[in-house]
């Protein structure tokens, strides 16, 4: 079996959580494929202070939060074989949750500098919801991209009208469910599947 993570950036149990599980649970059903949701929420992660004691003393995580929750989380991501990050849009940009989970990926510098293809066979894709219609989803989904880029992921977006990854209008502030936005839910069921068929053919 092949493995996608899907890791939530918001702090609340609504429309992050939601687009993240209907996504995850459409890539489910293509062969071969499990997956795992896991929210920040609650997690204790410290952002990255840039002490690079990590790099220095080749340490694969952290030597300064070695008691807060992401080193585990770390390694745990870095097994699997595709990633799928979702974030509520802050300030037209991801979470700070998720910006400090991705902040404490320094150390794969240690694995990228000896082999830059290290990450290659991995795939990672994004979701964005924001409370206004276009309050900046599309360049969440960037940030996110990047994130994969600077560690030489494979990135996928959703294919035809999903193209960077799926964008949903929660309207910020009501329980969210389908029918706040049907075609957002269905973009991320989208988003889902084709990041499934693209693990199953990466990790054969
Ligand atoms: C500090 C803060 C900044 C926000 N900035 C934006 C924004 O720039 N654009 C937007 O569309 N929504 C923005 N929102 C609204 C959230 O993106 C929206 O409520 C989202 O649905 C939250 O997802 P959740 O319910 O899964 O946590 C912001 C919310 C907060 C708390």
């Amino acid at each position: 079996m092949a493995k996608i993570i899907g890791v939530s950036g918001s702090t609340r149990k609504n429309a992050t959580d939601y687009a993240l599980r209907e996504a995850l649970k459409a890539a489910e059903e293509v062969d071969g494929i499990e997956t795992e949701f896991i929210s920040l929420r609650g997690k204790k992660i410290n952002p990255c202070i840039h002490c690079d004691r990590c790099i220095r003393e080749e340490y694969k995580g952290c030597l300064v939060y070695k008691d807060d929750d992401m080193d585990a989380l770390y390694l745990k991501c870095l097994e699997a074989d595709g990633l799928l990050l979702a974030s509520p849009v802050f300030e037209m940009g991801i979470s700070p949750q998720l910006s400090a989970f991705m902040s404490r990926f320094r150390s794969t510098y240690l694995d990228l500098r000896k082999d830059p293809e290290v990450f290659g066979n991995h795939v990672g894709a994004a979701i964005a919801v924001g409370g206004t219609r276009n309050g900046g989803q599309e360049m969440t989904i960037a940030c996110i991209h990047n994130f994969f880029h600077t560690n030489g992921y494979v990135v996928t977006g959703g294919a035809l009208g999903v193209y960077a990854g799926a964008s949903i209008w929660s309207q910020d502030n009501i329980k969210f469910d389908e029918s706040v936005d049907p075609i957002g839910i269905a973009n991320a069921r989208k988003l889902g599947v084709k990041m499934a068929h693209t693990v199953s053919k990466m990790s054969k």
